[in-house]
């Protein structure tokens, strides 16, 4: 099927990372002459980018695949899954899923445009693994927004969290060369983007290939490059996390005063057991380290309640540790076995109701430290990147602040892409509202 004129739609389902490698797809098609289409109704191929982190995002793409099941029915469609769940259940889903036309694991993107002129018919499975760093598409990236950009910077994990399939699904740790990095943040300043973040699921692990140069080094590269004004990074992993990159943060005027930083637990023997190697006291040491150093810096997290064998004790810990560093935003998961992990092995012991009951105590608490947080904002004029129009209310400019809070506001001229002063006049428990002051 030659890609000329073909409308393609693609789903993104999970992190950042994903998201990011939607785009380059995206990019790849484009390149080739298709052209990107807002529905699966209207479209000649729906890519599904899959997560597996959680059983709840498996559910999600067997559910939107029964959706597309039914358009293809009435109409031919190419259908790809791609991503963690792809490379996960490859042979399940070729043998039993037989709407799905090709399956591309998430070290094979480059090959998705030649799949789908020659081979689809044939009904591919792509999911081979690549030692080295593999650049997928150094040139065409078509990104979804103008204002803010993602810069892949590592792919892979090696931490074995015992919970976590990541390091099963995505392989171990890859580095792109600095030089790459660079190049690709100088096309982002020179496109006009005003912000960047830096994905990888263990920036704090980066190396350079040839060089051996560390995430700080890299940090203070991008610092230098001009026109780029807010520069965030994640995920961090706080046993990774060096006092020298806490330094790098402070010394730099554009390195963001936030930062996300996992806790899964706060309970010492919870985190123990989930392979995480620091310990409630070492995490909020380097909370106070961070706090210390950057006055007001904007903390969030991840947090996993019913973990096999997690007491009401332990819990409690996790609880008592969410009024010590007071976070902007978290977000929280009821532990799910996932294949090939070493948790799954254990018996999911902690009773489901249990963890509901954990999971709605945890978020009850939080919501109470991000009204009392956020109430403290009224009044006051906060520096917003404008990200775009409210989906809800195309009157209403949406952005983010230096803390990555949500930020909507009315303006009485088009500010999209623009730093704006906003004052706060209200706020709720996930997102601020207030005026641009001019
Ligand atoms: N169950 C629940 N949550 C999980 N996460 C990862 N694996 C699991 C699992 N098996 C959560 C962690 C991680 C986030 C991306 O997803 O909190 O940081
Ligand atoms: Fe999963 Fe742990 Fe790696 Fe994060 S650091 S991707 S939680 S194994």
């Amino acid at each position: 099927m030659s890609l000329k004129g073909k409308k393609f739609h693609i789903h993104t389902f999970g992190c950042q990372m994903n998201e990011n490698d939607s785009e380059h797809v995206a990019g790849m098609l484009s390149s080739r002459g298709a052209h990107s289409s807002p529905s699966p109704e209207l479209s000649d191929i729906v890519i599904i980018n899959t997560c597996a982190v959680r059983e709840k995002s498996e559910e999600k793409f067997f559910s939107l695949l029964g959706r597309l099941e039914s358009i293809k029915k009435k109409k031919n469609l190419v259908i790809g899954a791609i991503g963690c769940i792809a490379q996960l259940y490859k042979s399940q889903l070729r043998d039993k899923k037989s709407s799905i036309d090709f399956i591309v694991g998430p070290n094979n993107y480059d090959k998705i445009p030649d799949i789908i002129t020659h081979y689809w018919e044939e009904k591919i499975t792509c999911t081979q693994w690549n030692r080295g760093w593999k650049e997928f598409s150094p040139s065409d990236i078509q990104r979804k927004n103008p204002t803010s950009g993602y810069v892949t910077i590592m792919r892979g994990c090696n931490n074995f969290c015992s919970y976590c399939i990541v390091p099963f699904t995505r392989g171990r740790e890859r580095y792109r060369p600095m030089d790459y990095i660079i190049q690709e943040v100088h096309k982002l300043a020179d496109q006009g983007y005003k912000e960047i973040q830096l994905l990888g699921q263990n920036v704090n692990s980066y190396r350079d290939p040839s060089t051996g140069r560390d995430f700080a080094s890299l940090l203070e590269e991008v610092d230098r490059i001009p026109n780029i004004e807010w520069i965030r990074f994640l995920t961090s992993h706080p046993k990774n996390f060096t006092p020298r990159l806490a330094h790098t943060m402070k010394k730099s005027r554009k390195i963001c005063r936030q930062l996300h930083l996992p806790l899964q637990s706060g309970s010492t023997s919870v985190l123990k057991r989930m392979n995480r190697k620091y310990s409630r006291e070492n995490y909020l040491k380097l909370v106070g380290i961070l706090k210390d150093l950057m006055k007001g810096i904007s903390l969030s997290t991840d947090i996993i309640v019913g973990y096999p064998g997690e007491t009401e004790d332990e819990f409690q810990q996790t609880l008592s540790l969410l009024n010590t560093v007071k976070y902007t935003n978290i977000f929280s998961f009821r532990y799910s076995p996932r294949p090939l992990t070493p948790a799954s092995k254990l018996p999911d012991s902690v009773p489901f109701e249990t963890k509901k009951k954990r999971l709605i105590k945890l978020q009850n608490e939080q919501k109470k430290i991000q009204i009392e947080k956020n109430k403290s904002f009224i009044g006051k004029t906060l520096k917003v990147l404008c990200l775009g129009r409210s989906k809800k209310d195309s009157s209403i400019y949406s952005g983010r602040n230096e803390g990555y809070q949500v930020v909507n506001f009315q303006s009485s001229s088009d500010v999209v892409g623009q730093f704006v002063p906003v004052k706060i006049t209200q706020c709720g428990p996930y997102s601020l509202f207030g005026e641009s002051v001019d």
